[in-house]
């Protein structure tokens, strides 16, 4: 190519490259959020093939140089497909990932996961230097699990007002009545402030719960239990796959009563006669009757007080040969990885008491509480669910 020779043996320091990678992680998320605020994702859908960047940048009236750039990042990112014609026109139509998870016309969707971890997840890291000095943390993502008003920041924040419109509250695989968004949309600084954190929240989990939810339901055979309850289930995603895959299995999603409220809003019509939503406190409330409990992403929010709490409670629910299917990200044993969990350990130190934990220390967690003949399996893939199976012995 011309002038330009590439010579093996120039390079920057590899060792800066782990650096240079961290850094652009953050850049990543920012475009990705930028591109959602912007619409830009179902506007390339409503085209149905492949379309060039200037088309969209007439339709939508953005520069037609930053779009074109903006593509051809998009393509790195995976989240594009560009395709030239034989005539050598360049067409751009989504990824596989995109169209699956990052369209506001479809729930499930992986949109929230994207908003919440800048809007939140990010906000919260803040406060590691003055935890890791002895301080504690109350942040935005804590108030919103109690389902608490946050003064310092402007805008709607009750449990009735609208998710941002980037995100899609339609029950799964109905359009989406909100139009995409244009250029013009809300400017990204107030995306977060003037719309509805918690289904943010919800939304967020269960974009999260999605990507696994069957895989969690095939991990273990669970066709001998017939009724379960999924204790702080939020939006209800993994009963409404469990009452898919286990067609005889009654199922209650137990969740604090403002978040039940939303979750029946968001209840996919198929699951209406076999998941019922209730709203209620697990540290507070008795427990619905099931043969079956699960609890998702909760255990690792606790203090071992409540923790202990909470185990002992399921368990004296349970009738003698009744199971515990308890689903969190595990460590490794060495605790440095995976990515995902021990990050989300750190998270964790930031919104809460709990903690991250090994398959081993689940083992002796459940084993304390009396539950025998724990299972494992592991849940390939970037993600945040291994699944483990315990039972209460006859
Ligand atoms: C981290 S989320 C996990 C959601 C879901 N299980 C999942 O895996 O996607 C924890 C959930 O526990 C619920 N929760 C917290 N405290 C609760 C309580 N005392 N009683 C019932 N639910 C509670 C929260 O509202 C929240 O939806």
């Amino acid at each position: 190519m011309g002038d330009f020779d590439i010579d093996n043996n120039l390079g920057s320091d590899p060792a800066s490259d782990i650096i240079q990678d961290i850094i652009s992680g953050a850049r990543r998320l920012k475009i990705v959020c930028e591109t959602l605020e912007a619409g830009l994702f179902d506007e390339i859908e409503t085209f149905r093939g492949p379309v060039s960047s200037a088309d969209v940048a007439t339709k939508c009236h953005f520069s037609l140089d930053v779009t074109e750039r903006l593509f051809n990042t998009l393509v790195c990112l995976k989240l594009l497909e560009k395709i030239t014609s034989t005539d050598g026109d360049v067409g751009y139509k989504n990824s596989t990932a995109t169209t699956r998870y990052l369209l506001c016309s479809k729930r499930p969707s992986m949109i929230a996961c994207c908003l919440s971890e800048a809007a939140m997840v990010l906000p919260a890291l803040d406060n590691l230097a003055a935890v890791l000095k002895g301080g504690t943390s109350e942040t935005i993502a804590q108030q919103m699990v109690k389902g608490e008003q946050n003064n310092n920041t402007k805008g709607s924040d009750n449990a009735n007002a609208n998710p941002p419109n980037t995100v899609n509250t339609n029950p799964p695989n109905t359009a989406n009545t909100n139009p995409p968004n244009t250029a013009n949309a809300n400017p990204p600084s107030t995306m977060i402030t003037n719309n509805d954190k918690q289904m943010m929240f919800m939304l967020a989990m269960e974009g999260m719960a999605a990507t696994c939810a069957p895989a969690i339901a095939r991990a273990f055979d669970l066709s001998g239990n017939k009724t379960a309850a999924d204790l702080g289930g939020a939006s209800g995603c993994i009963a409404f796959e469990l009452s898919r895959t286990y067609p005889n299995m009654c199922l209650t999603v137990f969740e604090l009563p403002h978040v039940a409220k939303l979750a029946k809003k968001l209840q996919p019509e198929d699951t209406r006669n076999k998941v019922q939503i209730v709203g209620g406190d697990f540290f507070k409330d008795s427990l619905p009757p099931a043969d079956l409990y699960i609890i998702a992403h909760v255990i690792h929010n606790w203090d071992i007080e409540k923790t202990d709490i909470l185990l002992s409670k399921v368990y004296r629910g349970l009738p003698p040969g009744g199971s515990l299917l308890l689903l969190e990200k595990t460590l490794n044993e060495d605790k440095d990885g995976p990515w995902p969990c021990i990050s989300m350990d750190v998270v964790m130190a930031m919104i809460s008491k709990g903690r991250e934990r090994t398959p081993s220390e689940y083992q002796k967690l459940l084993k304390k509480h009396g539950f025998s003949n724990t299972q494992f399996k592991s849940i390939e893939g970037c993600n945040y669910y291994d699944a483990i199976l315990a039972k209460k012995p006859f």
